[in-house]
């Protein structure tokens, strides 16, 4: 397993371009399931969990071919409508593929996700939802298993915004008789991304991007070109790497006004920021103060930026409280912070952080994608060396951040293979 090291204490400079975002391509791939006709993505990442959703795709009858950030699927037919176990353990954003199958078959059966590292992650908004639009949902050994000769339109109510929910749900509608109503919608940048997406795939769907989204079902759905919107939760990454180095970064690429609840919060603390229209710039600070942050459904604070936001506040004056709105376990990465110096308390959701802490090197474990960034943050400004281990959690979000933060500066190398 690879290990990234990092020799901490260089102040980060220079530009940085983001990626595609995966949260909107691992969707953007599964809508490939409600035509047989090919669609070309573009700025479409390289990472992991993309990967991945071409392996569930191809174990489908489908192929995927890459020809840098161009990806062409295509899903001529769907021999068994099924994603195994051996797969969604993998990824439980592999979920996805649930609703458009349904639509295109009538049949899915979908290996239920367990938990993970950050929490419980049910899907049962998901099943209430798809059974609502007229499916037979059941669980058997393991595996969800839905069918409907045809699913219909129906008015939903969600009891919690669910972001995955959401687009699933939106693709089996799209393809469903008559008009489909959702309500309580999560609003994540990510599914306006989809339904841009899936009208261009002939799809008739309005509101996404707000709570209530409206869906009049077509009878079939073509091929299409789109491109990939900008990965939010990268961006904010690395402004977040420049600023607690107090380094001039700028990201590019990005679309500012999908991370105010983030850069609200880093003026708010005293990181000076330069926006434009699609990038921000962080500058040197001189003293930082400590800020309260509550994660929270878009347009809220980014529950994925909330690890590496709390290695920042390690180095800021005062205390934070940072409380977990939207997973029940996602402080795992507060343990490892702790080894390298940093004065962290947990009670219930809420991380009380007091600093400023000065960081040391040590070798440290990922446990999620994001802990793994915030782990790498926090090693840029550590004295000394730290190894950051099982960076293959990192790799399922992020295409080659050694090289991106190496490229700004950072003292930063992939160790291949064991110790
Ligand atoms: C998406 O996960 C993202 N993943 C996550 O990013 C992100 O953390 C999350 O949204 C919240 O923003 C993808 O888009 C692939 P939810 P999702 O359904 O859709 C509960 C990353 O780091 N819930 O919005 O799975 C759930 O347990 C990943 O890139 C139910 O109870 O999240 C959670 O507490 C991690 N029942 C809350 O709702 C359901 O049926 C929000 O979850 C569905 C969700």
């Amino acid at each position: 397993m690879d290990r990234i090291r990092v020799h901490g204490g260089r102040a980060l400079a220079g530009t940085v371009p983001v990626n595609g975002a995966k949260n909107a391509a691992l969707p953007a791939l599964a809508a490939a399931l409600l035509t047989d006709q090919p669609l070309r993505l573009t700025n479409v990442p390289n990472v992991r969990d993309v990967i991945t959703m071409f392996r569930v795709l191809e174990h489908l009858g489908g192929q995927a071919a890459v020809d840098g950030s161009l990806c062409t699927v295509r899903m001529p037919r769907i021999l068994e409508p099924e994603a195994p176990y051996a797969l969604v353990r993998r990824m439980r954003a592999s979920v996805l593929v649930l609703g458009p199958l349904l639509a295109r078959t009538g049949r899915a059966r979908v290996s239920l996700p367990g938990g993970c590292a950050i929490g419980e992650r049910p899907i049962n908004l998901h099943l209430e939802g798809l059974s609502r639009l007229g499916a037979e949902v059941d669980l058997v050994h393991g595996y969800i298993t839905a069918r409907s000769r045809r699913l219909h339109g129906a008015d939903i109510t969600f009891a919690a915004r669910t972001v995955t929910g959401t687009e699933n749900l939106m693709m089996a509608a799209a393809l469903a008789e008559g008009r489909t109503v959702l309500r309580n919608c999560a609003m994540e940048p990510e599914i306006e991304d989809l339904a841009t997406l899936l009208n261009a795939m002939g799809g008739r769907i309005g509101g996404a991007g707000t709570e209530t989204i409206a869906i009049e079902g077509v009878e079939t759905m073509h091929g299409a070109g789109h491109r990939i919107m900008p990965d939010r939760i990268e961006a904010g990454t690395f402004v977040i790497a420049g600023a607690i180095t107090r380094g001039a970064v700028c990201v590019t690429g990005c679309n500012p006004k999908h991370l105010t609840a983030l850069t609200q919060t880093l003026e708010g603390a005293g990181v000076p920021l330069v926006i434009q229209d699609d990038s921000i710039a962080t500058g040197p600070w001189d003293r930082l103060i400590g800020r309260d942050i509550a994660t929270a459904p878009y347009p809220g604070f980014a529950t994925d930026l909330q690890a590496q936001a709390m290695a920042l506040l390690t180095q800021a004056e005062g205390t934070s409280i940072i409380t977990e709105n939207i997973f029940e376990n996602r402080f795992m990465h507060t343990g490892e912070l702790r080894r390298m110096g940093a004065d962290i308390t947990l009670e219930g959701h809420a991380a009380i952080v007091r600093g400023p802490t000065p960081l040391s090197g040590a070798p440290l474990m990922a446990t999620d994608l994001r802990a793994s960034a915030s782990l790498i943050i926090a090693a840029l400004v550590a004295e000394g060396t730290s190894i950051v281990n099982r960076i293959y959690h990192i790799d399922r979000g992020y295409e080659k951040i050694e090289e991106k933060l190496g490229a700004l500066g950072a003292a930063i190398e992939r160790l291949r293979g064991e110790e």
